[in-house]
């Protein structure tokens, strides 16, 4: 009895101790709500159901901010972020395709076709321009939009947090991580939770169809970009996604992009740091 109390008391310390020495870069914090737990709205577009969430008050003179989230994920991961940037500004949030609460179809994903679905809900939103802010799968999605002739005239500026420009760019460790293995474990149950209909199985085979072909683009496509300072290369301090050369290989490609690294986080920045994330957002929608 005695012994058990003690093994347990230890086994108690034992954890606080891991607690304290993890340091939060190798950490997934818990997924948050969105401010409201909102139900949204689902609306057609190109051939599926495309949820978004708004938050805030449009403010005169000032574009929307619309926040994409990265593959395999949904708005939620932006939730404590969302809380504070809602304060001052006009925050949309979207499922991208497949993912979250959005609905898919037979079509392949592509990055442009990502694009092309978040250029249509501003549209049907009546948002002439947004402030687009991409992590992961959907900073790759707001390059494409920002590439493509049609779609970039809605980008008024872009902050795209870990990004690149071809499957190369992806950190041949990352699939091995314990962060990765806890993030796809998470996904797993929340893509149940809220897509009760969905294929789990035809929604994987889409995305890492997507991640391990796509995309392919070069210096050449990135000098097309023409809005300078008001492109943001944002990553972490210890990105495990990314290769670490590529945020300074984007940046120079990009003429006159701002380059920004966040501090003591990783790929998963925006639940590590959400504060950290959000007061960055705040200084490229200033630039
Ligand atoms: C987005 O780009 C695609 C491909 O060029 C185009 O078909 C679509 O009309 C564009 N949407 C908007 C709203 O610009
Ligand atoms: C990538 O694009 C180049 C042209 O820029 C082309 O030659 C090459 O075949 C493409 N690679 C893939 C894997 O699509
Ligand atoms: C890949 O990620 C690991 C772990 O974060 C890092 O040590 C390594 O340098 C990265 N590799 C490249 C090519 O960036
Ligand atoms: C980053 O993390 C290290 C180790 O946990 C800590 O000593 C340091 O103060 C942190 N830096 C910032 C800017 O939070």
């Amino acid at each position: 009895m005695r012994s058990t109390i003690y093994s347990s008391v230890l086994s108690c310390l034992a954890a606080i101790a891991v607690a304290q020495t993890t340091p939060v870069w190798e950490t997934l914090p818990p997924t948050p709500q969105l401010p409201g737990n909102p139900a949204g709205t689902h609306t057609e577009i190109n051939g599926v159901k495309i949820w978004h969430a708004e938050f805030g008050t449009a403010v005169d003179g000032e574009v929307p901010v619309l926040m994409l989230h990265g593959g395999f994920g949904n708005s939620d991961y932006y939730g404590n972020i969302v809380k504070t940037l809602m304060a001052k500004h006009h925050v949309i949030v979207m499922d991208t395709r497949g993912h979250g609460r959005s609905t898919m179809d037979s079509t392949p994903f592509t990055y442009e076709l990502y694009a092309a679905d978040a250029s249509a809900l501003l549209e049907s939103l009546g948002v002439a321009k947004a402030a687009w802010v991409g992590w992961s799968d959907m900073a790759i999605g707001t390059f494409a939009a920002l590439l493509d002739g049609h779609n970039s005239t809605l980008v008024d500026r872009a902050f795209a947090f870990g990004g690149g420009h071809d499957p190369q760019s992806t950190n041949a460790t990352f699939t091995s991580s314990a962060t990765y293995a806890a993030f796809i474990g998470r996904a797993t149950k929340e893509y149940a939770a809220l897509q009760p209909d969905g294929d789990l199985k035809a929604f994987a085979a889409a995305v890492e169809t997507l991640e391990s072909t796509q995309p392919n683009w070069t210096e050449a496509d990135f000098a097309k970009v023409k809005l300078g300072a008001k492109v943001t290369i944002a990553d972490g301090q210890y990105e495990e996604a990314v290769v670490l050369a590529e945020p300074a290989l984007l940046n120079s490609w990009i003429a006159g992009s701002q380059r920004v690294t966040l501090t003591n986080v990783s790929h998963f920045a925006p639940l590590q740091d959400p504060d950290q994330f959000a007061a960055e957002v705040e200084e490229f929608l200033s630039a």
